[in-house]
């Protein structure tokens, strides 16, 4: 399976790319979560991002293109993936079919995840995440057993720099300007299908296997 998840900041791309790809095999390749290694890493790549992803902001074309050709070529994407988070722009869009053509690999399906404004918003301030192993919680919707404590590893828990309101709203504004019109870019090659993600992670699970046909 060569799968793109796209949707919104909170639509659950990365709960359900992270089920999907320990179910199947795939290997998730999630710009996000590179970049934020990055940045705790102190590389030049992380330092150059930081800023724009405080703010909200999408980190320049050439610097996601390269971190996604690398995975692309590596050996872990060989059995399938999940690009999550990626493509976010035409331009990245237009790199990753330039990529996928040198490998004769097309992308097969593109899962749009449809989930209303408000609900990002609840799910992202919510959101806690394992410093550790990265393991994702809510604290509402999915808190751990003990609180502050991750269930997986017993790492500590901590709220991402960009899950404040005010961001949340500028990534949700930065995505409307950069990332809705690549669903008509999609949907113009017959590899979009909608996934209604609004409801509990179960269901919303249900409805990406149906998408993607497994
Ligand atoms: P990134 O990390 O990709 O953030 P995002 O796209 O904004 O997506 P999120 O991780 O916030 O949300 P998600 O849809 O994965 O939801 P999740 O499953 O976590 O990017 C961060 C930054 O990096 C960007 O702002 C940009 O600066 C930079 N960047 C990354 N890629 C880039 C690119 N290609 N180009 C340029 N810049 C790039 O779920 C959210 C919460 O909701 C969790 O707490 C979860 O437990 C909960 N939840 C999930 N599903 C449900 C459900 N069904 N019901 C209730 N709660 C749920």
């Amino acid at each position: 399976m060569r799968l793109i998840f796209l949707g919104p900041p909170g639509a659950g791309k990365g709960t359900q790319a992270s089920r999907l790809a320990d179910e199947f095999g795939l290997c998730q390749v999630s710009t996000g979560d590179i970049l934020r290694q990055a940045v705790a890493d102190g590389t030049p790549m992380g330092k150059k991002a930081r800023e724009f992803m405080d703010a909200g902001q999408l980190v320049p074309d050439e610097v996601v293109i390269g971190i996604v050709r690398d995975k692309l070529a590596g050996p872990e994407c060989a059995g399938g993936y999940i690009l999550d988070g990626f493509p976010r722009t035409t331009g990245q869009a237009r790199a990753l079919d330039d990529i996928l053509s040198d490998f004769s690999a097309p992308i097969e399906r593109v899962a749009a995840f449809m989930v209303a404004e408000e609900a990002v918003v609840e799910r992202l301030s919510g959101r806690r995440t394992c410093r550790a192993c990265q393991a994702m919680y809510h604290a509402v919707f999915a808190p751990t057993r003990v609180g502050g404590v991750c269930d997986k590893c017993g790492g500590e828990l901590f709220q991402r720099d960009d899950d404040r309101e005010q961001v949340i709203r500028e990534r949700l504004k930065v995505y409307a300007d950069n990332t809705e019109p690549l669903l008509a870019y999609y949907r113009e090659r017959g590899l979009l299908t909608e996934v209604v993600a609004g409801g509990s992670v179960d269901s919303v699970y249900a409805a990406v296997r149906a998408a993607v046909g497994v």
